[in-house]
């Protein structure tokens, strides 16, 4: 990558203010509350009304630079509040899902109904992913710059806000996340006029892997019919690119190399982009409908550790639909 890059906003909860939301909020006899307990809409709705107040600091400021067309991504540093690992990593998350709420409300998990996914790592399920010819998902993998989408009742949206929160990473090497604002791309206004304004295109979806801890790896697999390109009721553009590329959805297939190389070759040029050390503990919100996102791969697990990532991830309910799913 030969982009200028820039360190994007990182910001860190202060290890007190962390203490106090978790002691105040997070422990029923000294022992912490499971994360399952956060599809209880009342719980998550008293932990977010928490977090809102006890990071009221940082809050608008988090708000500000994920709402500024030129910034879009933050990252936020969650402390080591306990001295037991098992209870701080759970605390640890509980405190990244409370701030994520306060921030941007989440679609509930499909399976858990939590306000986040949860993805485990193993050298074990990396495996069977490699085995049935997964890419893009197990850590060791390149993934290129996209967009991230939702699907609710067969409509598929671009989710305003994305978060990803790094439980633990047991990797040496772990890169950088990186992002490109969509309006800082020089050529996009002739891209947008090439490619067009709500013009279906069709993709396949990166797809969805549940692993439920079995033999098998559930995937799901899916076909969409979307607008690259769609413009916001604000005036802005919106931008969806995810999975694979088929093309126009009436003329057939023929451009389709052409418009994505064309697409990601601006992207990746683009002398504009963020970047974001990938670190354990560290929550990063991008603003998904306004910019692009990749990240480099995890190299050199450290030994001893069968679980080699855990994170959760959430996307806003705010969103903006551009198309429908067509199979899968
Ligand atoms: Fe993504």
């Amino acid at each position: 990558m030969n982009a200028a890059q820039s360190q994007a906003p990182v910001f860190s909860i202060p290890v007190e203010n962390a203490r106090d939301f978790a002691c105040n909020n997070l422990l029923i006899d000294d022992f912490p509350l499971s994360l399952a307990q956060t599809r209880d809409k009342s719980v998550m709705a008293k932990l977010t009304e928490q977090a809102s107040l006890f990071f009221v600091d940082m809050i608008p400021e988090i708000k500000r630079q994920l709402d500024n067309p030129f910034v879009g991504i933050v990252a936020i540093d969650v402390p080591q509040v306990f001295d037991d690992a098992t209870v701080d990593a759970i605390v640890g998350s509980l405190i990244a899902v409370s701030l994520t709420q306060a921030i941007m409300p989440s679609l509930p998990d499909r399976e858990n109904n939590t306000p986040f996914s949860i993805f485990t790592a193993s050298k074990d399920n990396s495996k069977k992913q490699d085995h049935v010819g997964i890419r893009g998902l197990s850590p060791t993998d390149v993934l290129d710059f996209h967009s991230d989408g939702a699907i609710t009742n067969g409509k598929l949206s671009v989710p305003d806000y994305i978060s990803i929160f790094n439980v633990f990473i047991n990797y040496r090497d772990r890169g950088n996340f990186y992002w490109v604002p969509t309006c800082t791309i020089q050529s996009l206004s002739q891209i947008v006029e090439k490619v067009g304004l709500s013009q279906e295109y069709c993709f396949s979806l990166t797809p969805a892997v549940y692993d439920n801890g079995q033999s098998s790896v559930k995937i799901v697999d899916r076909r969409a019919r979307a607008a690259i390109f769609t413009r916001a009721p604000d005036g802005s553009i919106t931008t969806f690119m995810n999975g694979t590329f088929e093309g126009h959805a009436d003329t057939g297939t023929d451009q389709a190399k052409d418009i994505t190389t064309e697409i990601k070759g601006a992207i990746a040029a683009n002398p504009v982009r963020y970047l974001i050390p990938q670190e354990s503990r560290r929550l990063i919100i991008l603003n998904n409908a306004n910019g692009f996102h990749a990240r480099d791969i995890f190299e050199n697990p450290m030994e001893g550790y069968a679980v080699t990532r855990t994170y959760l991830r959430s996307a806003s309910i705010s969103g903006k639909v551009v198309g429908r799913i067509i199979e899968g």
